[in-house]
Parts: C-alpha cells; sequence; structure tokens
C-alpha cells in the first residue's frame, strides 16, 4: 500500500526496539494516520476486538504477533495455550484467525520453551510475508478481469463495486479485492470504483476510499442501499468484495451487506466475483448459511456515528430514538450459486468444491 507515495504495510515489528508490535489503528482513520505500538497479548487482543486492526488476513497475522507478545511475557506452555485461546475467542467469523494460530501453535508445541519467543517471531513474519505474497497474486489473476472488461468496453473506462474494506489495511499488503484494482492501476487502464458506505461502521467511507485515494484511484462513496440502482442502469462492470470466511462448497460469509449485493448483481448479470487467500477457506465447512458462525456486535455501532466536526474535532452522534433497540449482525453469507468466481492467490475457480479441489488438490 502507497500512503502519498510511500510504501507501507498494516502491521510491522518496531525495527527500532525489533519487538513491539506497530499497527495503523484504524479507529482513527480517515482523519488521523495513528501508529500505535502493542506491547503485550492484552493489547493486540483488544485491538483485534475492539477494530483497531480488522479484515480476515490482519486478525490472523495480529494474533500470530500477539502470541509472540505473550511469549515475552511467559514462555511455558499451559501460558502459551490460554493466550492463544484468549486471542482466538476476539472475534468468530473471520476463520484466519483460528487458521494463524493454529499454525502458530503447531510450530510452537514442539519448540523448547527457551527457543520459543525467537520461533514465534519467525513464524509470525512468515505468515505476514506470505500473506502480502498472496495478495499480490491475488492481484495478478484478479487484474485480468478487469483488462478484459475494458475491452470488452473497447477501452472505456471500467466500474468496480466493492463493499467493506477488503483493501491493503485488511491484510498486510495490497488486500484482496482491491489488489486486482491496484494492479490494473498500475497497468494504466482506466477504473472507477463504487465504494459502498458499509454501515454500520463504515469501512468502505472511512478506510476503502481512503486507501484508494492514497493510492490515487478514482472512487465515488455511495450509500449501502445504492448498488441495485447503479446496476441496473449499467454503471457496474462488475463487482469484487473480499470474504471472511469461505466453505469448501464455495460460500462466502463477507460483511454484511455483501449478500443483498449479489443478489442485486446476479439480478442484472453483473460478475460478482470474491477474492481470498487460502487462509479463508474453511475445509471443513460445506454449508456457509448454518455454518459459518456471525459476529453479532454492539448495538450502539448502529444507533451512533462518529464523524468531524468542520473545527477539526470528533464527536459521536445518536441517529435514532433513545428507547429503540437495534440488531447488529455484523457479516451475512453468499451462497455459492450467486458469485461468479473466486479469486485466490492459486488463480481463479468456479465458486464450488470441484473449482477450489482444482487449485487445491491437496484438499481432497
Ligand atoms: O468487520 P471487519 O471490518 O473485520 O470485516 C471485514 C470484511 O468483511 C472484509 O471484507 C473481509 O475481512 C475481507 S478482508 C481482505
Amino acid at each position: 500500500m502507497n500512503i502519498d507515495g510511500v510504501p507501507f504495510r498494516t502491521i510491522q515489528v518496531d525495527p527500532d526496539d525489533g519487538w513491539r508490535v506497530a499497527i495503523i489503528d484504524q479507529t482513527a482513520l480517515p482523519w488521523t494516520v495513528s501508529i500505535v505500538h502493542l506491547a503485550t497479548v492484552e493489547a493486540a487482543a483488544h485491538a483485534i476486538r475492539h477494530m483497531q486492526v480488522r479484515g480476515a488476513p490482519l486478525i490472523g497475522v495480529t494474533a500470530a504477533y500477539g502470541l509472540c507478545l505473550a511469549l515475552r511475557a511467559d514462555p511455558a506452555s499451559e501460558a502459551m495455550e490460554q493466550a492463544a485461546a484468549m486471542l482466538a475467542a476476539t472475534r468468530p467469523t473471520a476463520v484466519n484467525l483460528r487458521w494463524a494460530l493454529e499454525r502458530m501453535l503447531a510450530r510452537l508445541r514442539n519448540t523448547r520453551s527457551d527457543d520459543r519467543v525467537a520461533v514465534a517471531y519467525e513464524e509470525a513474519a512468515r505468515i505476514a510475508e506470505e500473506d502480502a505474497a498472496q495478495c499480490e497474486a491475488i492481484g495478478r489473476h484478479g487484474a485480468a478481469l478487469i483488462e478484459w472488461a475494458a475491452a470488452a468496453k473497447g477501452g472505456g473506462r471500467v466500474n468496480v463495486l466493492t463493499h467493506c474494506n477488503a483493501g491493503a489495511l485488511a491484510c498486510v499488503d495490497w488486500g484482496t479485492a482491491t489488489a486486482p484494482i491496484y494492479m490494473a492501476h498500475a497497468r494504466g487502464i482506466d477504473l472507477h470504483v463504487w465504494v459502498d458506505e458499509t454501515r454500520p461502521r463504515n469501512q468502505g467511507a472511512s478506510l476503502t476510499a481512503w486507501e484508494l485515494g492514497r493510492h490515487g484511484v478514482a472512487h465515488t462513496i455511495v450509500a449501502d442501499n445504492a448498488g441495485g440502482h447503479l446496476m441496473q442502469h449499467g454503471a457496474v462492470d462488475l463487482a469484487i468484495v473480499g470474504a471472511d470466511r469461505v466453505t469448501r462448497t464455495g460460500d462466502a460469509a463477507n460483511k454484511i451487506g455483501t449478500y443483498l449485493k449479489a443478489l442485486a448483481a446476479h439480478d442484472n448479470a453483473v460478475p460478482f466475483w470474491v477474492a481470498l487467500p487460502s487462509t479463508t477457506i474453511d475445509w471443513t465447512l460445506r454449508d456457509g448459511i448454518a455454518g459459518i458462525p456471525i459476529e453479532e456486535r454492539a448495538a450502539a455501532e448502529v444507533t451512533h456515528l462518529t464523524g468531524r466536526t468542520d473545527d477539526g474535532g470528533l464527536v459521536q452522534v445518536q441517529v435514532t430514538a433513545p428507547d429503540s433497540p437495534a440488531a447488529n449482525p455484523a457479516f451475512d453469507v453468499t451462497p455459492a450459486r450467486l458469485i461468479t468466481g473466486l479469486i485466490t492467490e492459486r488463480g481463479r475457480c468456479a465458486a464450488n468444491e470441484a473449482g477450489l479441489l482444482t487449485l487445491f488438490p491437496e484438499q481432497r
């Protein structure tokens, strides 16, 4: 990700002390780029739970580094298992969290406690590097779709719609849904992104629009309810979204509202692609609607909004009557039948078991 032309990663070990974990506090965006240093496992868990870091791949990497911080305090096996359980409980839907912790534990359980801290940092760094490389590969496989859309329009501007933030901010670099966009942009394709605001937390309006803007990609924020209308009027050439958990049959959980966009895309014959690294696939699940746990977040995220006043201050306002209850399911599941295809680091495939197994034969 470039921030005003400077390459930047969402998470890294502080180069000055070599152990604290530096993150961009995403709750301060788009107003302030605030770097927070995590020094304890509790701080890492807090950052995930309160969404200073968010997005499926990034919470996995943060949990991996959180375990490193826990081991610095106590490298004994019992403390390590407790810390991993605490991190795993921070958010339920994105499977990357469980995947990253299981990979860390698989390595660390076989490591002497004296060596665990060094080995943990090594493994967490590997997970982070792999994520960046996987997202870059997703970009290569996905950019072709945008190139083909441009060719079909005789070189005319391609309009891509995306939901939530499946951008570099949600990963270590590049993003999943945004990687094809950044790659196509770099290749000189004329493109424009419709950014769903993504109520209730506005990840589209405050994060995706911010990072596309810093990268110089043309974009327009739209209310979540606008997508169907835009599709009916030919203003969307393709939709690309991310995912928090994809079943082996291709059902995809993503930010609440994704399913409605897929329905509208289906009704209007707009290609609807889901971009994901393989760390987002839950090979144990077949039925996403029955099997994927959907996080229920605080009602206050629906009833209240935070914004900046003209004089630069941040305020929180209530947008509902004080006695109106609110519900806040944070994700929904788009059934595979509504998905044109999946874009993974190994290539594109149909959103079904046969398609995924073609790319990942080791999961047969
Ligand atoms: O609640 P969030 O902001 O963590 O939800 C994030 C999303 O739903 C993203 O679209 C998903 O994690 C894909 S990230 C590459």
